[in-house]
């Protein structure tokens, strides 16, 4: 009978689905950046003292102009050029400064996860401090330090 071979068929594409869905587990979300905020909740010591750094200023040390320049906001802010990080002042204020993010890489699978599955940041690494900071800084760049900061 056509329309039982048909049914048959059909029922066969399902099962088939059905083991490829149960064979092919979800591989697990790429982590999105989550902001100094949420880390403070569980590690407000982290917190206190990520807070007495220029890291969590480092914003403020570029210009409204140089804000929207790509070439500089790339070391002064969370995740530029990657998924979920920052993108501008206007769409993500919440990822402006080095935060904690950007050395310890994006934290949303460490939020979810388990209070056990904690101890290791599943996420990867974040940034090096090499990759912002460089013994052979080009001092041009930066503006003249006011002479009031001078320790
Ligand atoms: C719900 C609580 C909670 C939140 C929120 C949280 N953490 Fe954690 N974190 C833990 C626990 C628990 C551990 C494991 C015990 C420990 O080292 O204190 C841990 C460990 C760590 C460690 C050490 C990992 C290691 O190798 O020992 C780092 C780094 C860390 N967290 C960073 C972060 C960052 C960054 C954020 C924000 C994106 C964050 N955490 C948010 C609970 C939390
Ligand atoms: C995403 C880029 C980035 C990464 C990664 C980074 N830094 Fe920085 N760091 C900066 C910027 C930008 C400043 C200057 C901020 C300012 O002066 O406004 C800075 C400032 C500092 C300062 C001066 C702090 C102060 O409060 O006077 C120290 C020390 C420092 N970084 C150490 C480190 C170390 C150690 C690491 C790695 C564990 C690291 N940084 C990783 C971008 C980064
Ligand atoms: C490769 C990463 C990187 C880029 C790109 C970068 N900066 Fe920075 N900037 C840093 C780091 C790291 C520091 C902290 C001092 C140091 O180690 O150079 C810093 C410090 C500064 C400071 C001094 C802040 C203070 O508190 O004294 C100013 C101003 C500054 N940057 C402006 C800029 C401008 C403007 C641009 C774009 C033309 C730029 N930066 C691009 C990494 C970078
Ligand atoms: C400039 C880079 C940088 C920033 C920004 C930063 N951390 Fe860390 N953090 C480190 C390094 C480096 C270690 C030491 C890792 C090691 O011992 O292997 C560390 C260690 C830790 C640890 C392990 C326990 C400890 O105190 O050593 C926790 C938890 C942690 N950071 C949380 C945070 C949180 C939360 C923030 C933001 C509020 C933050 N970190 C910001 C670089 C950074």
């Amino acid at each position: 009978m056509k329309l039982s071979s048909l049914f048959v068929g059909l029922m066969l594409l399902g099962m088939a689905a059905f083991v490829v869905a149960q064979a092919a587990p979800a591989a697990p979300a790429a982590a999105t950046y989550v902001g100094a905020a949420k880390c403070k909740m569980c590690h407000a010591k982290q917190h206190a003292t990520w807070m007495l750094m220029k890291h969590s200023k480092a914003i403020e040390a570029l210009s409204a102009e140089e804000q929207k320049k790509p070439e500089c906001v790339k070391c002064h802010v969370t995740g530029y050029g990657e998924p979920g990080g920052f993108v501008s002042m206007e769409a993500t204020p919440d990822l402006a400064n080095v935060q904690c993010e950007a050395c310890h890489g994006a934290g949303s699978n460490h939020l979810k996860a388990p209070m056990a599955e904690k101890k290791k940041m599943i996420n990867g690494k974040g940034r090096d401090c090499r990759d912002c900071h460089s013994p052979h800084v080009d001092v041009t760049r930066m503006k003249a330090a006011p002479a009031a900061e001078a320790k």
